[in-house]
């Protein structure tokens, strides 16, 4: 069995939740490989919303196991809200979801630190979620962190006195109020809750998935352009959010990759700081974000919204590799008598496909128009019912992309799902 990968193209908020709950009735394993808190993956089902965080999207489906990687960084105290939320809605939590001890864990203090770290910078700011992922991430590259199988030892507790006397320590740099202990009690009986959670040496436990004929579906965070490496750094996430990522947090092989996912939507939104070449400033913008209900699923804050940015998407289908797209809420642009699409950009006065490393530099996208179909999507069942504006605009984004699209999203419940 191989290891399918759904992996967000854009900037996040594809809608990676709502897919992975849609294809998770094909997978008995539903993975995440990286990110943590920071994502917010929203389903719709039944009549029921629900928004995600830690736990990965299979959840809601019977039999299913999923399991969280060791790329992942949890938030004790975040992930036992989540749980305690699945299980009111009558989910065996407990017995559905696995944890990797390789994960590492988030503490109150790397909190502190990531915001710590954002007021600093000014106007020069991310825009982090401030759930301490940056923190976190650099306590594991720098060889300090704690990690979920340390929750079983017996000298936890003087680990964690460690390193949070050596967060105090770092604090001391910024001129930042904190209370270090303020939530330490309740981080200390959510790590306590965690320990009921079954905890497996992660790379066997999926490697054993895939040989005992198990197919795993791995639930991407985040999107390729906040990738730490080929985003837009520094305004990134701190964790390796392309079809790579899936290989190193879960431990499996290159080898046992299949199919790789891309999520779109079919405009772009970005929320926090940094490059956004086809932004728009304008009422359109406003109406994308009120139509698409653009708001941040962890954070609520608005997203910046623009038009769908090609040489992006053929910059992250690149990196990844991907195998199949999957378009979302066009059903937004319903209402739109023109929808534009960038096919290059402009930089210093020339034309490119590229992606520029500079995110200072001033990019100016050259566009492609498209007459919008006026036509209410959310309604459509089959393919033959779509507007013949809306098959041109899709026949041109996969003749330029060069990957058929698979699956049309056309709102935000699981049956508002066309598969071609
Ligand atoms: P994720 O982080 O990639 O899982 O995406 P989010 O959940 O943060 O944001 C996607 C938002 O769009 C959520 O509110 C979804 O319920 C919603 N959504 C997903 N697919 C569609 C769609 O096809 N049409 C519409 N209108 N909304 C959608
Ligand atoms: P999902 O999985 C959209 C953005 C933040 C900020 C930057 C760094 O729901 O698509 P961090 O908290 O990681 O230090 O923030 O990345 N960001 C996201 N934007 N969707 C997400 O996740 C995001 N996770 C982080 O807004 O700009
Ligand atoms: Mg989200």
């Amino acid at each position: 069995m191989k290891v399918d990968v759904v992996l967000g193209l854009q900037w996040g908020d594809e809608g990676k939740g709502k897919i992975v709950d849609v294809l998770a009735n094909t997978y008995p394993v539903v993975a995440r490989f990286q990110g943590g808190p920071n994502a917010g993956h929203s389903l719709h089902f039944e009549g029921k919303k629900f928004v995600l965080h830690t736990v990965p999207s299979g959840v809601f489906r019977e039999g299913s196991i999923n399991f969280i990687g060791n790329g992942v960084v949890i938030d004790p105290i975040i992930f036992k809200e989540e749980c305690e939320g699945i299980e009111a809605m009558g989910v065996p939590v407990k017995e559905r979801v696995v944890l990797a001890d390789r994960a590492h864990l988030i503490l109150p203090t790397h909190r502190i630190i990531d915001a710590a770290s954002e007021a600093a910078k000014g106007k020069s700011k991310i825009g982090s979620t401030l759930k301490g992922i940056g923190p976190t991430y650099m306590d594991k590259t720098g060889r300090n962190g704690l990690r979920i199988g340390d929750i079983l030892t017996p000298n936890f507790m003087e680990r964690f006195e460690a390193l949070k006397n050596r967060h105090k320590d770092m604090l001391k740099q910024y001129d930042f109020e904190y209370n270090a202990e303020e939530r330490e009690q309740e981080w200390l009986d959510a790590v306590n809750y965690m320990k009921q959670f079954t905890i497996v040496d992660g790379a066997y436990a999926v490697n054993g998935y895939l040989n005992g004929g198990k197919a795993v579906l791995a639930e991407g965070a985040q999107g390729s352009m906040l990738d730490v490496d080929f985003g837009s750094y520094p305004f990134v996430t701190s964790s390796s959010t392309t079809c790579a990522g899936a290989c190193i947090g879960l431990g499996v092989s290159p080898r046992n990759i299949g199919n790789v996912y891309g999520i779109f939507k079919a405009y772009c939104t970005r929320v926090g700081s940094g490059p956004f070449p086809t932004e728009l400033f304008d009422e359109t913008g406003e109406e994308l974000r009120k139509q698409g209900f653009e708001f941040g699923a962890t954070t609520g804050r608005p997203r910046r919204t623009g038009w769908l940015d090609l040489p992006a998407l053929k910059y992250a289908i690149m990196v990844s590799g991907v195998t199949e797209l999957i378009m979302m809420k066009a059903d937004v642009l319903d209402t739109f008598d023109t929808i534009k699409v960038a096919t290059s950009y402009m930089v210093n006065g020339k034309e490119t496909q590229q992606v520029p490393y500079d995110v200072y530099a001033e990019v100016t996208p050259v566009y492609t128009e498209f007459k919008g179909w006026k036509k209410d999507l959310t309604k459509v069942k089959s393919e033959d019912e779509l507007p013949v504006e809306f098959k041109e605009y899709i026949k041109f984004i996969e003749d330029s992309l060069q990957v058929p699209i698979k699956i049309i999203s056309l709102g935000p419940d699981r049956e508002q799902t066309i598969v071609r």
